[in-house]
């Protein structure tokens, strides 16, 4: 398999990186809007927004941005994986378990404790995620059942300690 970089998306990437999204969730818009309306926000940070680039081409790309659990008048910045695409002519070839794991890598470097996602049960908890809600971690903006709600640990002892109510901000909704 020719090589795949894992870097930050630049603004040059822009075009490529909706082609990927349109293409990976079955050519709708809805995705490539998310992502324009997050990196217009607050929660947006630059260096977690990453593309994963094979012969000259963006093939892949992962967004992960800030939200906040949320207990009584405590809350605690976390990060919010969503979206995340690899463009079906290069999927299962492990481009997106590689800019996952990038992803959080940084999230742990940047001092991050959690990073949250809505996916799919049979994928994720190959890159250390695991179902949110028994760690005391709820999710009331979407309606979806336990097993999609999930979670991954980026220091010793912070599930568990950090419990509450996962808000997206308002870009998400
Ligand atoms: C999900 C997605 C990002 C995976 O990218 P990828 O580069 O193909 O993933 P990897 O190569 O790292 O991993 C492939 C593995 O995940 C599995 N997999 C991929 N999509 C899956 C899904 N929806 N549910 C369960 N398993 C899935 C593959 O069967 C494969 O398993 P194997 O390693 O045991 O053979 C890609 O399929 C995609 O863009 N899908 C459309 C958009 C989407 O659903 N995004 C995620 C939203 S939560």
């Amino acid at each position: 398999m020719p090589t795949v970089t894992v870097r930050t998306e630049t603004q040059a990437d822009a075009k490529q990186v909706e082609k990927v999204l349109f293409q990976a969730f079955g050519n709708r818009e809805d995705e490539s809007e998310l992502v324009k309306r997050i990196r217009q926000s607050e929660g947006f940070i630059p260096e977690l927004s990453l593309v994963a680039e094979q012969n000259g081409e963006i093939v892949g790309h992962i967004l992960l941005s800030k939200a906040k659990v949320v207990n009584g008048d405590q809350q605690t910045g976390v990060i919010a994986l969503a979206p995340l695409a690899v463009d079906p002519k290069h999927q299962k070839q492990g481009i997106g378990g590689l800019l996952i794991q990038e992803g959080v890598e940084r999230c742990r470097k940047l001092g991050y404790e959690l990073v949250l996602l809505i996916g799919h049960p049979a994928y994720y908890p190959k890159f250390g995620f695991k179902p949110a809600r028994p760690y005391g971690l709820e999710l009331k903006q979407f309606d979806v059942s336990d097993d999609v709600f999930m979670v991954c640990e980026l220091q010793d002892g912070a599930l568990g300690r950090i419990k509450g109510v996962l808000m997206y901000p308002e870009v998400f909704l």
